[in-house]
């Protein structure tokens, strides 16, 4: 064998050289699946340039509030699994009108997206994108994006979503919404608005003839 390498150097740089862009194909793909496995973090600060943009983290993991008050006059609040691990999740449904035994009165309009395309059936301290993956609370973008692609592009290209900050990131960091500081996710549509008489223009508008 050893011979037959030296009769033909050649092999051993051709081993040599498959070998390792099979290695770097490997390390491609596992960091590929590594990335995969965790959704996006989209409410994280995003180093982007010299200064930070900051995008504002979603809500924190919500509670029901029981009406009741503890000694000392605060609210006594469950965490959402200690009913639904024992519920039997409907997934069916996508109104609320009919709620009876809890969350009365929640409003909902959202095109006719079920209340468990959002809400993580099997954990209800937690949301999920379409492939199962759990999302938390913090992170609600993620979720929002994608259903609503065209509206995510726009964020990101600054023409949708608002901002505070400076424009040019070279100059200062940006502090940027997060979707539901504006839409609630159970009737995200703004209502429509009124429209009202003008006001009244004393400036740029001649005087009428003979008015004083
Ligand atoms: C006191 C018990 C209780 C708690 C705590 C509770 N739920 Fe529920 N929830 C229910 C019941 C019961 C239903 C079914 C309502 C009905 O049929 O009228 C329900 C229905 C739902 C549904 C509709 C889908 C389904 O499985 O029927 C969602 C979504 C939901 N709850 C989310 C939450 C979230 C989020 C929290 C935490 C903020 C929470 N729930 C806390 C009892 C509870
Ligand atoms: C578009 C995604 C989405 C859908 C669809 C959705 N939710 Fe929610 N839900 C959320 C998010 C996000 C929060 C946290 C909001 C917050 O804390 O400001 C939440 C909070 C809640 C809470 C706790 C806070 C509260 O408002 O009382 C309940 C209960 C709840 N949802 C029930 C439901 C029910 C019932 C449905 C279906 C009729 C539903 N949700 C549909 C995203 C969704
Ligand atoms: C499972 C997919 C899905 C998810 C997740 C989802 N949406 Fe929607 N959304 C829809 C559908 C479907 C409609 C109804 C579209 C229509 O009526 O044309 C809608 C409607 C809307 C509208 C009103 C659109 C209009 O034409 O005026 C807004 C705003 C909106 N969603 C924001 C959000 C936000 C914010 C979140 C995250 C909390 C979210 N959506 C999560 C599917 C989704
Ligand atoms: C600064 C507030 C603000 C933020 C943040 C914001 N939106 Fe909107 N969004 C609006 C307003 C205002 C409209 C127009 C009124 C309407 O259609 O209800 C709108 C419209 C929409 C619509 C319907 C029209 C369209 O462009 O398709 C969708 C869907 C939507 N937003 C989704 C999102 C998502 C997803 C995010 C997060 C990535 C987001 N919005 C962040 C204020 C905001």
């Amino acid at each position: 064998m050893s011979l037959y390498l030296k009769k033909h150097p050649w092999l051993v740089w051709l081993t040599f050289v498959v070998l390792a862009s099979g290695l770097s194909m490997a390390i491609v793909w596992a960091q590929k699946a590594t990335t995969a496995a965790s959704p996006e973090p989209l409410a994280n600060v995003k180093p982007s340039g010299p200064h930070p943009v900051i995008i504002k983290p979603g809500p924190a993991t919500p509670r029901l509030d029981t009406g009741l008050k503890d000694k000392a006059g605060n609210a006594v609040t469950v965490a959402c699994n200690t009913c639904h691990a024992s519920t039997t999740p409907d997934v069916q449904r996508n109104t609320s009108i009919d709620l009876f035994q809890a969350h009365r009165g929640l409003q909902y309009q959202h095109g006719a997206v079920t209340c468990l395309s959002c809400h993580n059936a099997s954990n209800y301290d937690t949301l999920h994108l379409a492939d199962g993956r759990s999302v938390a609370f913090p992170d609600v973008m993620t979720l929002c994006s994608q259903c609503h692609g065209t509206a995510r592009r726009d964020y990101d290209h600054g023409s949708h979503g608002g901002m505070n900050g400076h424009w040019d990131l070279t100059k200062g960091g940006r502090i940027r919404n997060n979707c539901i500081n504006c839409h609630d996710p159970h009737h995200p549509e703004f209502p429509l608005v009124q429209p009202v008489l003008p006001p009244r223009d004393r400036i740029s508008v001649p005087k009428a003839e003979g008015s004083h």
